[in-house]
């Protein structure tokens, strides 16, 4: 299989900041979700063929309170307040993963907070064929 990596500071941020405050990330940053229900960060994602795929999403918790987030493949929910619990620190980042299925060609995936303390903060997405 493949995996591609796509950075959360490059894709579309809507209510969020990418900032580089926190080590341990990969790219040149993650994004800070606002402290609001509805910040989220998408990605468009390209596969070649339809198929199952693994969707890590790497991300810091540096409270002790889960922050919990829906997942959307084209619109379409995948995992509804999926958690991201606490990681001990903002620079202790882990990953959290999830199947789906994509079709072929271009995808977008959000990751949207649910809780009006927002999102954690996101590293990345990587998608697993
Ligand atoms: C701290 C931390 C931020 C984090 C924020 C939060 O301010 O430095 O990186 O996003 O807490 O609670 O969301």
């Amino acid at each position: 299989g493949s995996t591609v990596r796509y950075e959360a500071e490059n894709a579309a941020i809507t209510l969020g900041v990418a900032e580089a405050n926190h080590a341990g990330y990969s790219g040149t940053g993650f994004v800070n979700y606002d402290s609001a229900v509805g910040s989220n960060v998408q990605w468009t994602v390209s596969t070649p063929a339809a198929g199952t795929a693994t969707l890590r999403i790497r991300y810091a918790n540096g409270s002790t309170t889960n922050r919990p987030m829906d997942i959307t493949v084209n619109g379409a929910l995948v995992a509804d307040e999926l958690s991201f619990t606490g990681t001990g620190a903002w620079a202790t980042w882990q990953t959290r993963t999830l199947t789906v299925t994509l079709p072929a060609g271009t995808s977008t995936v959000r990751a949207t907070a649910t809780t009006a303390i927002g999102g954690p903060n996101v590293d990345y997405l990587e998608v697993q064929r």
